[in-house]
C-alpha cells in the first residue's frame, strides 16, 4: 500500500476531527483507494494543552518550518484559522510545491487572491470544500458538477453558529448568550465568535461562493453585512406569530451584468424551503441556467462534517499527486471588476427577503 504523510496546522475542533477521522476510517480507505494516509506532525501553539483528542507527543510540533523542510510530508492541511499566520504557511507551502488543504474562510476571503494565483501559477491543488457549508460538498459542487451552468444566484444559510443561536432561542426560549456558549461548547463558533454574530463569516464564505459562481476573486470587503446585533426574542416571536422565521441569509445574485452580494437577518415566509434549516445545519440554494434550482443540506459546523470535507480534499490532492493531472479548472482570478459589484445602502435589507 502507498504510504502519504500529511502534517496538520492546528489540532483545535477540526484538527482533532481530522485525526479521528484518518485513524477510524483507516481501514477503509486503505481499502477503497489502497493507500496509507499518516499524520506525520501537528502545528499547535501549546504542546501542553489538554485536548480532547490526545496525539502521541512527538507528532506535536510548534515550528512550522520542521514541517516546511520535511521532504517526506506531501499534503499540508491548514486548520489554525485567521489571516496570519495562515497566509504566510499556506503560501510557502505551495511555493515549496506542497499540496495544500484549508478550511480556513477568513485567509481565503481576505487574501484569497494572492493563494490561488500562486497555486494556479503551480499549477498545484489547493482544497478548500471546508471553507463553506461544513461537510456539504459546495465547492466542489460549483467548481466541477455545475461548470457547465451559468450561475445566476447563490442563497444560503452558511453559518452554523447564528442558525444555531437562533433556533434555540426561538424554539426553547433560551437567551442569546446561554445559545451562544452553547454554540461555543459545541466548536461550531469561531474562535472570536463575533465573526459568527456580526455576520462576517457569513461574508467570508458568500465571497467564495460568489467567486466560485462568477469566475472573478470577489474580496468579502465587497460584501454588504448586517450581523445579529439588532435581533432579540421578541423579535423572532413576534415574526414568527405573523407567520415568518428570522435566518441570517447570504446571497450573490446576478442583476443584469452587475453583482449583488449581501449577508443580513431576514423574514422567510414560514413555508420557505429555508426555514425548515436549523440547529448546526447550513442549507445552499444554487441556481443555473441550465440546471435550474438546486438545494445542499447538511451540517455546517462541528467536527465530524468538516473533517468529512477536509479528508474529501486529502484524497482529491491524493490523486493530484499520484496522476500529476493539472488541475484544469481555474482558481478564481484576480480582476479590476468592481463596477459589476452592485453598490447597497446601508440599511435597506433589514429582515427582506424575495
Ligand atoms: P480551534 O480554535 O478549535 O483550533 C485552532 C488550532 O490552531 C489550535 O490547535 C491552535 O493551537 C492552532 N493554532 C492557531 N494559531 C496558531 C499559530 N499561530 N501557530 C500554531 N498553531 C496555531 O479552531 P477550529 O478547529 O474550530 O477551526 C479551524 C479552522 O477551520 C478555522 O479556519 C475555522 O474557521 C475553520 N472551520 C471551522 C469549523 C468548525 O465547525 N469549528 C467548520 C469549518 C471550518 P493550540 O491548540 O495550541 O491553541
Ligand atoms: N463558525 C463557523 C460556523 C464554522 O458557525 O458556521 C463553520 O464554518
Amino acid at each position: 500500500m502507498k504510504e502519504i504523510k500529511i502534517a496538520l496546522l492546528g489540532f483545535g475542533t477540526v484538527g482533532q476531527g481530522v485525526y479521528e477521522l484518518l485513524q477510524k476510517n483507516k481501514r477503509h480507505l486503505g481499502e477503497k483507494l489502497g493507500l496509507e494516509f499518516n499524520i506525520k506532525k501537528i502545528l499547535v501553539r501549546d504542546k501542553a494543552k489538554k485536548r480532547e483528542s490526545q496525539a502521541p507527543d512527538e507528532l506535536l510540533t510548534t515550528d512550522f518550518k520542521e514541517i516546511l523542510e520535511d521532504k517526506e510530508i506531501s499534503i499540508i492541511c491548514e486548520l489554525m484559522g485567521g489571516v496570519e499566520p495562515a497566509k504566510t504557511y499556506i503560501l510557502s507551502a505551495l511555493d515549496k510545491g506542497k499540496l495544500v488543504v484549508t478550511a480556513n474562510k477568513a485567509v481565503l476571503a481576505e487574501a484569497g487572491a494572492e493563494i490561488f494565483e500562486l497555486a494556479e501559477k503551480k499549477r498545484i491543488f489547493l482544497g478548500f470544500e471546508a471553507s463553506v457549508g461544513g461537510g456539504i460538498p459546495v465547492i466542489k459542487t460549483l467548481r466541477e458538477a455545475l461548470i457547465g451552468n451559468q450561475i445566476e444566484r447563490v442563497t444560503g444559510i452558511i453559518n452554523g453558529t447564528t442558525n444555531y443561536i437562533l433556533t434555540r432561542m426561538l424554539e426553547q426560549n433560551l437567551s442569546f448568550e446561554k445559545a451562544l456558549e452553547e454554540a461555543q461548547n459545541k466548536g461550531y463558533a469561531e474562535a472570536d465568535p463575533s465573526l459568527d454574530l456580526r455576520g462576517i463569516d457569513s461574508a467570508h464564505k458568500i465571497s467564495i461562493l460568489a467567486s466560485l459562481a462568477f469566475g472573478f476573486y470577489i474580496p468579502y470587503n465587497k460584501v454588504y453585512v448586517e450581523g445579529l446585533d439588532e435581533v432579540d426574542l421578541m423579535d423572532l416571536q413576534f415574526s414568527r406569530d405573523f407567520g415568518y422565521i428570522v435566518k441570517l441569509i447570504a446571497e450573490a445574485r446576478k442583476i443584469k451584468n452587475q453583482i449583488e452580494i449581501r449577508v443580513h437577518p431576514a423574514l422567510l415566509p414560514e413555508n420557505h424551503i429555508l426555514t425548515s434549516v436549523r440547529f448546526n445545519y447550513n442549507a445552499i440554494l444554487i441556481r443555473g441556467d441550465f440546471v435550474g434550482d438546486i438545494l445542499l443540506y447538511g451540517l455546517g459546523a462541528g467536527k465530524e462534517p468538516t473533517a468529512s470535507a477536509v479528508v474529501g480534499d486529502i484524497v482529491s490532492s491524493a490523486e493530484y499527486l499520484f496522476a500529476k493531472n493539472h488541475p484544469l479548472i481555474p482558481y478564481p482570478k484576480r480582476e479590476e471588476k468592481e463596477s459589476f459589484i452592485r453598490p447597497i445602502e446601508e440599511g435597506v435589507f433589514k429582515y427582506y427577503f424575495r
